[in-house]
């Protein structure tokens, strides 16, 4: 037999092959010379398979043995035994074996590693990065590869068996005003001409409504030039879809049961459905963020009237200027001198003023810095708002304008419940989010923007209301306090999409400048449609219990936008910049 010719993997050796002679290939993972005998672990996706060099079997493989280092890649042809009952690895799925080697062939040689597999979760990510394929060869690493296959494999599946169609859209697009964050690719041919790369498929997936598809699907490749962070890269997976003739409530059901086929088929969790849901305006009240954590309570309190005429200048001037006072409350835990300057530090980091806490001590006296200006009746009131309040029991108020100062009690909720350990990490916490507004106004840039995007349709009844008070027809879906996913049902009418774009700033020409063949095509037999995208990486990560996406996508970019491998982007010469008809301005820093 060819030793190339693998019989099968190193982790599937099982007694089918007991006392056969068969071919194994794959890395040496560990080598053990006792002299006499020389032990390896021979690796390969499937598995690790102990393989024995004995001279008295083969003296020439012996020999070879005896050179062999970490991360050769080697095939091995040899008969399998038992194992002395003494030596069995219960660890190993393969370990009652042994293979009794009678040749070897050293396909390939390996130089001293940069770090060792092992020890590769403590290097630094940068590296890990630079020899990608080194770290992506951990048992640990290749098996989130496989689970992420498997998750696109079954959604695959689920939407083939819904009637879906998977349709690619152009990688090469059109630029647009909205898109300040498109990465732009520069024509050679066009000069001064310029491609956007897609930040979804948003428009080709509505246009391929409006071309009778119905329903449509695609594993999504998204580029967005912004700020990175745990679980934002620049280029991303989306599974993009899109449906006809439906409205909220089909989408979400869809989703759900795609969502129960993926737990069960991954994970083997059921989960229950329907899930829960929550508009986005409870959310931002109760939680402070439009993706709430609800494995754990703490909701936030409104406390502004009770401090309407307090003696403490700051709130009184907070709430003079239609500010609000909100608050959080912790139960069963002392906090230190230290750790209430430290969330305070926090909390101004954020750009409120400050935070003030109040703590009710075991004898129900207050314990505060501003205890002396509180009224008698502190506590009978509080409780009226808070009802469980107790002895013990900690409140931590932000005052401030109702956006910042509700978001940045959501921050310090997240903050207090990683601290105090009231996460329970094993829950799965799936929530609907809804009702969003559909406009929100930019301070610096005195205007109005979309909050999701410009073809999110308006809820009924939108006409006659001030564009801060319309709601949206759009949903996000989030998983553990991650925005899992998002979407909504679209505008189809081309008189309805012309008054977002005013809103917007869009001038007629401008409109159809960028947009016209969107107006064009609402004017030419659209029908109502409506869709959601979800972050495959978010997914994956989530579902694997990660940190970061970038431990789900095999070649990530690191926080910087910086692939360390291929070391991009990179500077390029001259006479190709001249090709594209481009010329780099230095910026003077
Ligand atoms: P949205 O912008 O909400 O919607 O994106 C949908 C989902 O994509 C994921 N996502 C990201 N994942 C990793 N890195 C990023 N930089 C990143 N940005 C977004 C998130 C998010 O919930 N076209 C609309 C969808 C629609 O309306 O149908 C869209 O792209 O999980």
């Amino acid at each position: 037999m060819n030793c190339f010719e693998r019989t099968t993997g190193c982790g599937l050796v099982d007694e089918k092959f007991l006392n056969k002679v068969i071919t194994l290939s794959g890395w040496v993972n560990k080598r053990r010379d006792h002299g006499n005998l020389i032990f390896i672990d021979l690796r390969d996706r499937s598995g690790i398979m102990q393989i024995v060099f004995n001279p008295v079997q083969s003296q020439n493989s012996h020999n070879i043995a005896h050179t062999l280092r970490a991360e050769y890649v080697i095939s091995v042809t040899g008969k399998v035994v038992m194992r002395e009952p003494a030596t069995v690895n219960k660890e190993l799925s393969t370990g009652k074996f042994e293979l009794q080697v009678d040749s070897i062939v050293i396909l390939n040689k390996s130089k001293l590693l940069p770090f060792s597999l092992e020890e590769a979760d403590d290097v630094d990510e940068e590296l890990r990065l630079k020899y990608r394929y080194l770290d992506l060869r951990r048992p640990s690493m290749l098996k989130k590869l496989e689970i992420r296959h498997k998750i696109i494999f079954a959604f695959r599946q689920f939407l083939d068996s819904e009637g879906f169609y998977e349709v690619e859209t152009p990688i090469l697009t059109k630029n647009t005003a909205e898109g300040a964050r498109e990465f732009l690719v520069p024509s050679r041919v066009h000069k001064g001409y310029f491609y956007a790369l897609p930040q979804s498929p948003q428009l080709y997936k509505q246009i391929l409504m409006a071309s009778g598809v119905e329903k449509y699907f695609q594993i999504a490749r998204c580029f967005r030039d912004e700020d990175l962070r745990a679980d934002r890269q620049p280029e991303f997976t989306q599974l993009d879809l899109e449906m006809s003739f439906v409205n909220e409530i089909d989408i979400q059901n869809l989703i759900e049961r795609l969502l129960k086929y993926i737990f069960k088929e991954i994970l083997n969790i059921d989960i229950n459905l329907p899930l829960n849901r929550i508009t986005y305006d409870e959310a931002f009240k109760l939680y402070g963020s439009d993706k709430p954590d609800l494995r754990f309570d703490m909701p936030i309190y409104d406390l502004t009237e009770l401090f309407e005429n307090t003696e403490l200048y700051f709130l009184k001037n907070v709430i003079d200027q239609k500010g609000r006072v909100g608050a959080v409350k912790v139960s069963n835990y002392h906090f230190t001198r230290s750790e209430l300057d430290q969330l305070t530090e926090q909390v101004k980091k954020s750009g409120s003023q400050g935070l003030l806490w109040i703590r009710i001590n075991q004898d129900g006296e207050l314990e505060s810095p501003v205890s002396k200006f509180l009224p008698k009746d502190f506590v009978d009131n509080l409780r009226k708002i808070i009802p469980d309040i107790m002895f013990g029991d900690t409140i931590f108020l932000i005052a401030g304008q109702y956006k910042d100062s509700w978001s940045n009690l959501g921050r310090l909720r997240l903050g207090l419940a990683q601290k105090l350990n009231l996460i329970d990490y094993n829950q799965i916490n799936l929530l609907w989010v809804t009702d969003f507004p559909l406009l929100e106004y930019d301070e610096k840039e005195k205007r109005w923007f979309s909050v999701m995007h410009p073809f999110t349709s308006p809820q009924p009844g939108w006409e006659n209301k001030r564009p801060e008070d319309i709601k949206s027809r759009g949903y996000d879906i989030v998983f553990n306090g991650v925005e899992l996913g998002g979407g909504n049902i679209r505008i189809h009418n081309s008189e309805v999409q012309e008054k977002i774009f005013e809103f917007l700033g869009f001038d007629k020409s401008e409109m159809n400048k960028q947009f016209g063949f969107l107006l064009q095509a609402q004017e030419l037999g659209f029908p109502p449609h409506g869709g959601i995208a979800l972050g495959v990486d978010r997914l994956v990560m989530l579902l694997l219990k990660c940190q970061s996406i970038r431990d789900v996508i095999a070649f990530p970019k690191t926080q910087s936008g910086h692939d360390p491998m291929m070391d991009a982007p990179t500077e390029v010469s001259q006479n190709k910049l001249l090709d594209y008809g481009l010329k780099i301005v230095k910026e003077n820093k």
